[in-house]
């Protein structure tokens, strides 16, 4: 939100502009939805609408059809009606144009997405995004603990009764709370995050997801019945496809009726050392430059037992920009890449043998191109 305040007169029927609404606090409006904003800058009188096709919390594009009382400062709306959704925006995340293009297609279409992308590709990062930038409530799920599809939606406590004896009491999880929420707020939206979704066990999964996507009802373990998910809740699934999954990862395509995959993958090397710059302002481009053509070189590296998220370029960055390395960065970049990089496999730098001296060989390899000196 920048800029000034409108005045009045700047503002008249038929002009457009982007609002986000949020229900109206003033009970017994006929206005179900206000908005303090209109196209960023604050509106000098409550923008109102009750056009049933804007939804609390997602910008949207809307005309403004009546101001009322324009001659007062302390009363009178303005009144707008609702054009389209506002332009799909995300501007902390990177993604490949070819993926955001889709995204915004699975997203107007309401269909339910699997985001299939290496460790550390920006699945969850993306997944926030999207929520906040389209008006959703973020509803975060691991579904590494998940062994029997009940565990989506409760868990079981164990506590002491007065007497004594243990007593087992089903707790909601997150997804069921937001589902019975979604059913009683209907003008709220509600993005359910599975994260993980391949860690957990593969009986659970294929029998949650036809539930979510062609019958759109699941069990309510609490009350002993089926429910049914309203169509203001949207799912996004994560599967972490790095190489070491290969092979074990099996979701049953056939069953994913109304789950659209979606793979990602690392940004481009220049890309990353563009968010890695915004993160770390302070580091020499060069620096930025050479942790992320190793990364990239590890990543690209044929054999591998399992590759290198962003997260491990954060962490490099991290350590170079510190005022204890800063002095001397360039000379510690090799020893920081051995533990920041190395130290995400298994075994030991020095053990040529083992996953981590494979992966060192890459990072020397590229090091000694890039004209660093490396010792063994
Ligand atoms: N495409 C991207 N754009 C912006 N930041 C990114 C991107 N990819 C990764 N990151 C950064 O890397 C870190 C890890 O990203 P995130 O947690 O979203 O990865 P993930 O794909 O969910 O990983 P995992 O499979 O381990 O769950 C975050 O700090 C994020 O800021
Ligand atoms: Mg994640």
């Amino acid at each position: 939100m920048s800029g000034r305040k409108w005045k009045i007169e700047e503002l008249r029927p038929g002009l457009t502009g982007e609002a986000t609404f949020w229900p109206n606090p003033v009970e017994g409006s006929e206005f179900p939805l206000r908005a303090t904003h209109f196209d960023g800058r604050r509106a000098p009188k409550v923008v109102l609408t009750r056009d049933p096709r804007v939804v609390a919390g997602a910008p949207c594009l809307v005309r403004i059809t009546a101001i009322t009382k324009p001659e007062r400062d302390d009363r009178g709306t303005i009144e707008v009606e609702w054009i389209g959704a506002a332009p799909f925006r995300i501007e902390s995340v990177w993604l490949d144009p070819g993926v955001s293009k889709k995204l915004q297609v699975l997203l107007q279409s309401g269909l339910n997405i699997l985001l299939d992308g290496p460790q550390g590709c920006g699945k969850t990062v993306l997944a926030r995004a999207i929520a906040q930038s389209l008006g959703f409530e973020f509803v975060f799920f691991n579904c590494g603990a998940v062994i029997d599809a009940v565990d989506f939606f409760a868990t079981i406590q164990v506590r002491a009764s007065a007497s004594g004896a243990p007593v087992t009491d089903f707790v909601k999880t997150e997804v069921l709370e937001a589902i019975e929420r979604a059913a009683a707020e209907p003008q709220r939206r509600f993005l359910v995050f599975l994260d993980e979704l391949n860690r957990c066990q593969e009986s659970a999964r294929n029998a949650l997801m036809p539930a979510l996507d062609s019958t759109r009802r699941v069990f309510h373990p609490i009350e002993n019945r089926f429910v049914p998910i309203p169509d203001n809740v949207l799912f996004i699934a994560a599967v972490n496809r790095g190489r070491e999954f290969t092979g074990t990862f099996a979701i049953d395509a056939a069953q994913l009726d109304r789950f659209a995959p979606l793979q990602m993958d690392y940004p481009p090397p220049e890309e990353e050392v563009k968010l890695l710059a915004q993160r770390h302002p302070d580091l020499a481009a060069t620096l930025l430059e050479h942790v992320v053509a190793v990364a990239d070189a590890v990543r690209r590296a044929p054999d591998l037992a399992g590759t290198l998220s962003v997260r491990a370029t954060e962490e490099a960055c991290v350590y170079l920009q510190h005022p204890l390395y800063a002095g001397d960065a360039r000379n510690a970049v090799p020893d920081i890449l051995r533990s920041s990089f190395c130290g995400r496999f298994s075994g030991r730098a020095h053990d040529a043998n083992s996953d981590a001296g494979a992966v060192w060989a890459v990072i020397a390899g590229k090091l000694r191109e890039l004209g660093y000196r490396v010792g063994e």
